[in-house]
């Protein structure tokens, strides 16, 4: 078993938190010593050599696609760090990637923006899996938006940086190197949803916004109900975009509160969910390393 796990060579290669891997193996030492055999030293060796380790403000995550593929991205250790919730992957991301998947002609040669992207899971899962003819992952956050760029290269991905308040250019082999790629276009858009214009939004030509676990706040929530009411208005081949959320619901009136101000930028383009076919609740399965709880989270599906 610890083939398969803690000497797996996906984990010597991105090892998991030092934190982690000492819990897992203290775990997996309890569980044999409570089985009528003998105990087995390499497990305590493992275990004593991870008790020598120092540990670090980052580590690396491996989830696990149906395919058997795996996304591997670093992550920062704490949930909250540098000021951003934005540098782990949350509950809702892990949902989102996993309804995607499992929902995969939503996403197929379309042009997808994605809201608040993190670090990128839900994202990378799509382009792994969905085969959209375009990803724009998105995000306001400096240091995410570096470490978004490092786990789409981690995951065999090229991006083309979008200049979207800072004049970035492409090398020549940057450009050539784009053009030869297979898989999705992927752009990584640094888009702040309090300053973003209409016509910035209208450029990108998006036929379905994602986001995950951005209801979590007052203030950001509005920010956001800014944003898509911005986007209701933006055409793409006549339509505005489909808007998919997931979010885990933390406290109800926050949750209210999104519902409230979504309704009350509803326009054609953007209604309130549809009980019963919209909202999905969905808990406990997960993909590997994730850890997850029994938490409710919602998908709202608008402009249906
Ligand atoms: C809780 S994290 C979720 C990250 C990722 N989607 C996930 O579920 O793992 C919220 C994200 O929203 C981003 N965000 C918050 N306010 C924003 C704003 N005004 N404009 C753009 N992004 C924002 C943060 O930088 C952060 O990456």
């Amino acid at each position: 078993s610890l083939c398969r796990t803690v000497f797996h060579p996906l984990c010597m290669q991105y090892p998991p938190s030092v934190n982690y891997r000492r819990c897992f193996l203290s775990e997996l030492i309890k569980k044999h010593e409570s089985t009528p055999t003998e105990p087995l030293d390499e497990l305590y060796e493992a275990l004593a050599d991870i008790l020598n380790k120092e540990g670090s403000t980052h580590c690396y995550k491996s989830y696990l696609l149906p395919s058997g593929d795996a996304i591997t991205l670093s992550e920062s250790v704490a949930i909250i760090s540098r000021g951003t919730t934005g540098l782990v992957t949350w509950d809702a991301a892990l949902y989102l990637a996993e309804w995607a998947i499992e929902c995969s002609t939503v996403f197929a040669n379309r042009t997808i923006l994605e809201l608040g992207s993190g670090i990128g899971l839900t994202g990378i899962a799509i382009c792994k899996v969905c085969k959209p003819k375009e990803y724009i992952f998105s995000d306001y956050h400096q240091c995410v938006l570096q470490q978004l760029m490092e786990n789409i290269n981690l995951n065999g991905f090229l991006y083309k940086p979008e200049a979207m308040n800072h004049g970035i250019v492409h090398s020549e082999n940057q450009k050539a190197e784009l053009k030869g790629k297979q898989g999705p276009n992927i752009t990584i858009a640094e888009l702040d949803w309090d300053s973003v214009t209409k016509e910035k939004l209208s450029e990108l030509q998006a036929d379905i916004v994602i986001a995950a676990d951005v209801v979590y706040d007052p203030e950001i929530t509005l920010s956001l109900i800014g944003v898509l009411q911005k986007l209701s208005s933006c055409k793409t081949d006549g339509k505005p975009p489909e808007v998919y959320i997931a979010f885990t619901i933390r406290n109800p009136d926050t949750y209210h509160q999104f519902q409230t101000e979504l309704a009350r930028i509803s326009s054609p383009s953007i209604n309130t969910v549809r009980p019963g076919f919209s909202t999905r609740h969905w808990a406990g399965r997960s993909l590997l390393g994730s850890g997850l709880g029994t938490f409710s989270w919602e998908i709202l599906l608008d402009g249906q």
